[in-house]
């Protein structure tokens, strides 16, 4: 069955490739950016490749404006959101942000986009989503999410403490939320965050050693799939396993 499906921060990078992956199934695909041009591009590259029922849509999850439209449109053309893929993120890891001199700046700046603006967009679309049969709220996260793994002695990318902190406050929204809508609500809207693992995208310089988005990409596919009866509250790691939050 087609989903409607909506991924934020898709015209580059892991988002593009998965909506890419979602088109190739046969779901009608919101390809979010917040450059109109880059996105336009995006969308028409992926259409030529014969997959119509990709749409770009111009939402920047800074920009409440945008968010709002975007709940608006899909509104008025679907009626609902089945998934929402809460994709779009920065990481600022060209500008210093080890935590003995933490530049608050820096950490406005990821936490505006990674969490406040997740956040957001999410508040903001979940009226559209709880119209679906089968909600799910994907966020995408990462290891350096996990405090439990960067507690280890001598955790890789320790360094980067604005991205790891807005990442894992972003995480405790979403067992906030999956908490609050299954067992208060008892609705069956599935909110889980999954990391694609380390990827060489712009957001880390196209780091050498990383995985392709591709494979990035097809890792987040089934929690953006599940089925109705599917889990929620669960962090996964890039094995597919669980991950210690
Ligand atoms: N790469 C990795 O190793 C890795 C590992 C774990 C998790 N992740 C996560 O994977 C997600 C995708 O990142 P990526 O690696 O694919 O990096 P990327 O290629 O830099 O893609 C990030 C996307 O987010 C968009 N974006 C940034 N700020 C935005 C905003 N305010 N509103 C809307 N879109 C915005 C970017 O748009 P512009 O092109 O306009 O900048 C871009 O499309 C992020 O959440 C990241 O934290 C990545």
């Amino acid at each position: 069955m087609s989903r409607v499906i909506l991924v934020t921060g898709a015209n580059a990078g892991i988002g593009y490739e998965l909506v890419k992956l979602l088109a190739e199934k046969g779901n009608k695909v919101y390809l979010g950016a917040r450059n109109p041009k880059s996105g336009r591009e995006a969308a028409e590259k992926i259409a030529a490749e014969g997959f119509k029922d990709v749409h770009f849509i111009q939402i920047d999850v800074t920009d409440l404006s945008t968010i709002e439209a975007t709940r608006d449109h899909i509104a008025n053309a679907d009626g609902h959101l089945d998934v929402l893929v809460n994709n779009a993120g920065i990481g600022e890891l060209h500008r210093p942000q080890t935590a003995p001199t933490l530049d608050l700046a820096v950490l406005r700046t990821t936490t505006e986009t990674n969490l406040f603006g997740l956040i957001q967009t999410t508040t903001t679309l979940l009226p559209l989503i709880r119209k679906s049969s089968n909600g799910v709220i994907l966020n995408v996260t990462s290891d350096m999410a996990s405090n439990t793994i960067q507690a280890k002695p001598n955790a890789i990318m320790n360094q980067a403490a604005a991205y790891n902190i807005s990442k894992a406050a972003a995480n405790a929204y979403t067992i906030a939320l999956a908490r609050e809508l299954k067992d208060v609500e008892k609705t069956d809207i599935k909110v889980n965050t999954v990391t694609p693992g380390y990827t060489s995208t712009k957001l880390n310089g196209f780091g050498v050693g990383g995985k392709s988005v591709k494979a990035g990409a097809e890792i987040l596919l089934p929690w953006a799939l599940l089925e109705k009866d599917g889990p929620t509250c669960l962090f996964i790691a890039a094995s597919g396993k669980e991950s210690a939050w």
